[in-house]
Order: C-alpha cells, then sequence, then structure tokens
C-alpha cells in the first residue's frame, strides 16, 4: 500500500507547532498525569513519534527528562525552535534510533502508531521500543479509535470521507484537523481493538490497562460526540 506519512511536510509542521492541547486534544493528553503518577517508576523518558514536540515538552512539564525522536526533518526542527535546550533526533522509518537496552522508564508514543502501515512493521517497532524499556519501564501508546474516522468532533470533521465507514483493519482513512489552518485532510491508518491486543502480544508486551477517554459535560467545552464516544485509547504496556 503507497502511505504518505503526511507529517513529512514544512508547511504541515509550521501549523501543528502551533496546536498545543485545544478541544479533542485535551481529552488525550487529559488523563495521562494520572496514568504516569500511578504506573511510571523512574524519570527518564523516550517520546516517540514527538513530532513539533508537544508530547515531549508535557513529560518535561511533568518532571520526565524525556528525549523526542521523529521520522520527520520537518517536525524535528519546529520541536527543536521550541525547546532549544531538548534533546530531538530524526530516525528513518524502519528504526527506533540508537539508545542503549534498557535504558527508559516511560517510552510514549502519542498518534504516532496511527501513521505507521502495516502490521509487520508495527511489530517490528514495538518490539525495539520494548527493548530500550527497563524492567519496571512502562510503554503508553495514545491512539486514535476507529470511531473517531467515522464521527464529528470538537477538533475534527470527517463527513466529507464518507468512505471511512468501509474502510477494514489497515486501511487508509481521511480526517480534517479544524483547529490548525492546514485544512489538508490527514490520511492515517485504521485499527481495531483486537489489532492492538494482536501487536502487542506479537510484540512481546503486555497490556496492562486501556482507557478510553470521554468529555465530561462541566468540562468548559462544547462537545459534540466526545461524552459519549471515545475518540482515543491509551494502551498502557510493560515487558
Ligand atoms: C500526529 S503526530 C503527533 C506528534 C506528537 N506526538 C504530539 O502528540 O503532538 C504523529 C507523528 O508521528 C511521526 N511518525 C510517523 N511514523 C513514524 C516512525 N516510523 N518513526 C517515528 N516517528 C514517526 C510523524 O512524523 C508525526 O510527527
Amino acid at each position: 500500500m503507497d502511505f504518505i506519512n503526511v507529517y513529512e511536510d514544512s508547511l504541515r509542521a509550521e501549523s501543528y507547532g502551533r496546536l498545543e492541547f485545544p478541544g479533542t486534544y485535551y481529552l488525550a493528553y487529559r488523563d495521562i498525569p494520572g496514568i504516569l503518577e500511578k504506573y511510571a517508576k523512574g524519570k527518564k523518558a523516550l517520546d516517540f513519534g514527538c513530532g513539533t514536540g508537544r508530547s515531549t515538552r508535557f513529560l518535561k512539564n511533568l518532571g520526565f527528562e524525556a528525549s523526542g525522536t521523529d521520522i520527520s526533518a520537518d517536525m524535528i526542527k519546529k520541536a527543536e525552535e521550541f525547546d532549544p535546550a531538548g534533546k530531538y533526533i530524526q530516525v528513518t522509518g524502519s528504526s527506533i534510533g540508537t539508545f542503549d537496552d534498557s535504558s527508559f522508564d516511560l517510552i510514549t508514543a502519542v498518534f504516532t502508531f496511527d501513521n505507521i502501515p502495516g502490521n509487520e512493521k508495527r511489530t517490528g517497532l514495538l518490539k525495539e521500543l520494548g527493548r530500550l524499556l527497563s524492567g519496571t519501564g512502562i510503554i503508553v501508546l495514545v491512539d486514535s479509535t476507529p470511531e473517531i474516522y467515522v464521527n464529528e468532533w470538537l477538533s475534527f470533521s470527517t463527513k466529507n470521507f464518507p468512505e471511512n465507514k468501509k474502510t477494514k483493519s489497515g486501511d487508509k482513512v481521511k480526517i480534517i484537523m479544524t483547529d490548525v489552518e492546514d485544512k489538508r485532510p490527514v490520511e492515517d491508518i485504521i485499527w481495531f481493538d483486537n489489532d492492538y491486543k494482536e501487536l502487542f502480544a506479537s510484540a512481546g508486551l503486555k497490556l496492562i490497562e486501556t482507557y478510553k477517554p470521554l468529555g465530561y459535560p462541566t468540562e468548559p467545552y462544547n462537545w459534540i460526540n466526545e461524552t459519549t464516544i471515545a475518540p482515543w485509547i491509551i494502551s498502557v504496556l510493560k515487558k
């Protein structure tokens, strides 16, 4: 399948870099501090697929010594601009970079696997991430649920892509981010819950908890579907 990572693009990087945590994105990050407080032991962190560094800076603000890696030179360049003292490394699509085994207490991948096609590639990368994890370390993955691609949201629209409804596991799907200037559709890969479970098992990782955060009516957002349908899935894994 031809799949182009839409984030290898300077205009997209510029636009994404201004994003922060509006609307539906807030829900992806809202519960992370509590999850890390519960499961993370130690402060050495790697943010795989750091993009413009939003997720890496989020970890640093929580007190982690976090470095970021990304396949996109444009995204890494923006991450460095936002955090000149930080450590951001460009990696190739098939490698996670050169790090010592068991050297991280926490590895995060926030929306990264939404952009990685093919089971084999995903398994290889996840296995490699597992190798970098310390004995008590955890991996936290934040990904899109299949439902995000067939509903409307505060921060996303999919109504122009009815073809998303007919997709099967591993197919390409389109979604528009409404909080950024760049309204070109983002192309992702759709994965279902069972795909993730199989992926974790083949990468030799144990799923210890899954979260599907919903919006609360009391939050200061005009939620659309966020209070009843979860747009994100958070998976906590260990070796
Ligand atoms: C939607 S962005 C999320 C960025 C960041 N984690 C955040 O929450 O703001 C997904 C990122 O994953 C990166 N990515 C995709 N495939 C990758 C791979 N094989 N290795 C490293 N990064 C990858 C993309 O370049 C993109 O910057």
